[in-house]
């Protein structure tokens, strides 16, 4: 049986973590929808069309290292502003989230566009300057030479460019249970996701 969750939110607001382990709680399958659109921004970069590089988007592209860059970042949501990019993507998504077993899908339109009847909805937001400050942690972490600047600038970039396209815009869903993990850890911000799905599988 499918169990759909959906989880939304602006740029470095720890839906990877709280995706990953929210999936493992439960044994689901999770998708960092994020990927394909880093994947595809990276062919961009490497001087490949937009759209052709979506349509020909392979599994095996998202496993790429380089995909976490800020480079590459900025080129996601390039290319996310593209109807026929998000188009072609969105099939793989929907196979995804109706496996046998349950699936937790992470992005910016996935209870809004991709999944609009998913079980249960998350938006995990948290203030900008906390979002930039866990980003530019976990990239510095990682050795590459950024400044916290640069790192706030490419976030507040992304959200504005995210917010704002004609075409799945990042959004909350109407139905959606809204975690601000602001001024939570990360077992606390964790914890909430878990409740929230826990009490949409058993109403
Ligand atoms: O990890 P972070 O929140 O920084 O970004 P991401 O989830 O990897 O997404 C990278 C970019 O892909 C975003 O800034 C969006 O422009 C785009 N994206 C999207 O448009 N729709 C999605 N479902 C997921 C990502």
């Amino acid at each position: 049986m499918s169990f759909i969750v959906a989880i939304d939110g602006p740029a470095a607001a720890g839906k990877g973590t709280i995706s990953k382990a929210v999936a493992a709680h439960f044994g689901f399958a999770h998708l960092d929808t994020g990927l394909l659109y880093r994947a595809v921004g990276a062919k961009t970069l490497l001087g490949q069309d937009a759209v052709f590089a979506a349509r020909a988007l392979d599994p095996v592209d998202l496993e790429d290292d380089t995909l976490r860059t800020p480079e590459v970042a900025q080129a996601a949501s390039q290319v996310a502003v593209v109807p026929a990019v998000r188009q072609a993507l969105v099939d793989f998504q929907r196979s995804f989230a109706a496996r046998d077993g349950g699936a937790v899908l992470d992005g910016r339109d996935i209870g809004t566009v991709i999944c609009p009847d998913a079980d249960a909805k998350l938006f995990v937001t948290a203030s900008a300057a906390c979002r930039a400050d866990r980003r530019y942690q976990e990239l510095a972490g990682k050795g590459l030479a950024i400044s916290p600047e640069q790192v706030l600038a490419d976030v507040v970039a992304r959200d504005k460019r995210d917010s704002e396209r004609a075409t799945a815009p990042l959004m909350s869903a109407d139905d959606a249970i809204v975690i601000d993990t602001s001024d939570l850890s990360i077992a606390q911000a964790v914890a909430t996701a878990i409740a929230a799905v826990k009490a949409k599988r058993q109403p």
